[in-house]
């Protein structure tokens, strides 16, 4: 059919036509937003789960719900090495714009940027998740006023983040609203960053102020967290998304199709949900391709047939291969051990191809004939590039769905 009215959306955080099976997080977030600007005692939240599952987009609808609510808010995607200094000020100064026109006091918004220009002036001591000074250099924030001194500029992260977000915190109330920060990708954070961030959210709940943090990231988030702060676990209510079940697959597959007069045949429905498995990305890629393929409406089970190859091309080269080329050889080899193990305990668990269950890392050793020390680099360096994941003490994961078989089709 024709591709130019196809809508469906395979990509990185690319915003689906049909954002289905998360009303349960969504309305989640509404009564979330709606306690904390009234002081009420609540946590907030964090999106956990694999690559492609939905994380990134389902971040940016709460963040647009924030909007719709009148809250002030601001994004960072965290990156491995980079401190947080520059980027939470980056967005705190975004969500407080996005306050000031509501203000009635224009010199009490000009005293918050002059500490939020301290904050980001400040550097944070290396090996405290600092950055060289060349690099500090180079940042402009934008901010006209002086920068004030003697708040959020002590150079200790989490002393300053605590100033910072009060302050922050104040002008919402003022307003009264809220500022959301959204944090993407978090388990990459530092753990100086991560640690000061939940002292500032722990601080922030006591109290009663309306700033929250959301944050999104890999499976193994929680653990993360809580390795930084243990009562992390009381702060934030933790997320898992998944696959979409059955309906809301239909569903991301339906809605859109029926918005431009098409139909499926249940037959068909049936097939791309054995493909995609419920994975939204996978959901996304056989859609857009069979799509494409179909001649006419209703789409049957025999295009599904025909298009899956266009849609597996192109996932090994978007989804698969641009992830696997991240990897040394060394790492490769790892991963590829990784795969013909997870396949194996799969099955006896009862698992299915599409399923690749956590792996120890004492078998991965054994069957590459090594000590587990000297696969230690490799292990960790996979875990910073997020292609794996250690969910349980001694095991380890791959982060993206179906990467083991695909793996195990590629040859060595
Ligand atoms: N609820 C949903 N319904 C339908 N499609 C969705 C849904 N959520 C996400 N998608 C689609 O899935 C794909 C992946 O989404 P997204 O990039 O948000 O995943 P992610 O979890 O952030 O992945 P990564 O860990 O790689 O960053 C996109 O093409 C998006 O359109
Ligand atoms: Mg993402």
């Amino acid at each position: 059919m024709d591709p130019v009215r196809n809508p469906y959306a395979p990509g990185a955080g690319q915003r689906p036509p049909e954002l289905a099976g998360r009303g349960r997080e969504l309305d989640v977030f509404d009564v979330v937003l709606e306690r904390i600007a009234r002081g009420r005692p609540e946590r907030s939240l964090m999106l956990t789960g694999l690559r492609g599952v939905g994380k990134t987009v389902l971040l940016n609808t709460l963040r647009s719900q924030a909007i719709t609510h009148l809250w002030g808010t601001g994004k960072i995607e965290a990156r491995p090495d980079q401190s947080l200094r520059r980027p939470v000020a980056a967005a705190l100064h975004m969500a407080v714009r996005e306050l000031a026109p509501r203000h009635r006091a224009p010199d009490r918004i000009d005293g918050f940027l002059g500490v939020l220009k301290a904050f980001a002036q400040r550097s944070t001591p290396p090996g405290r998740g600092g950055v060289a000074p060349k690099l500090r250099d180079r940042w402009q924030p934008g901010i006209d006023v002086p920068a004030s001194s003697g708040r959020a500029d002590s150079g200790d992260i989490e002393i300053d983040l605590v100033e910072l977000l009060t302050d922050a915190a104040a002008v919402a109330t003022d307003v009264g609203t809220g500022i959301a920060i959204f944090i993407d990708e978090m388990q990459d954070l530092g753990a100086e960053d991560v640690s000061a961030l939940c002292a500032a959210c722990h601080e922030l709940s006591q109290l009663g102020a309306p700033l929250i943090v959301v944050g999104a990231g890999l499976p193994h988030l929680p653990a993360v967290l809580s390795a930084a702060k243990s009562y992390s676990e009381r702060l934030f209510r933790y997320q898992r998304i998944d696959r979409l079940d059955r309906i809301a697959a239909d569903q991301a597959l339906c809605a859109p199709a029926e918005r431009e007069e098409v139909e499926y045949e249940a037959k068909a429905l049936d097939l791309l949900y054995e493909k995609s498995g419920g994975y939204p990305y996978f959901v996304q890629a056989y859609g857009k391709a069979t799509w494409d393929h179909a001649p006419r409406s209703p789409i049957t089970a025999a295009d599904v047939r025909v298009a899956a190859p266009e849609a597996e091309a192109e996932l090994a080269v978007g989804f698969f291969g641009s992830r696997f080329e991240r990897a040394t050889p060394a790492e490769r080899e790892y991963m590829r051990a990784m795969a013909t193990l997870s396949l194996v305990e799969g099955e006896e668990g009862g698992g299915r191809d599409d399923m690749d269950a956590a792996v120890p890392t004492a078998e991965i050793a054994r069957s590459l004939g090594r000590k587990p020390a000297s696969l230690s680099p490799a292990r960790d360096a996979l875990i910073k590039k997020g292609l794996i994941y250690s969910g349980e003490r001694g095991t380890v994961a791959f982060t993206v769905p179906h990467f083991g078989r695909y793996l195990r089709t590629q040859p060595a």
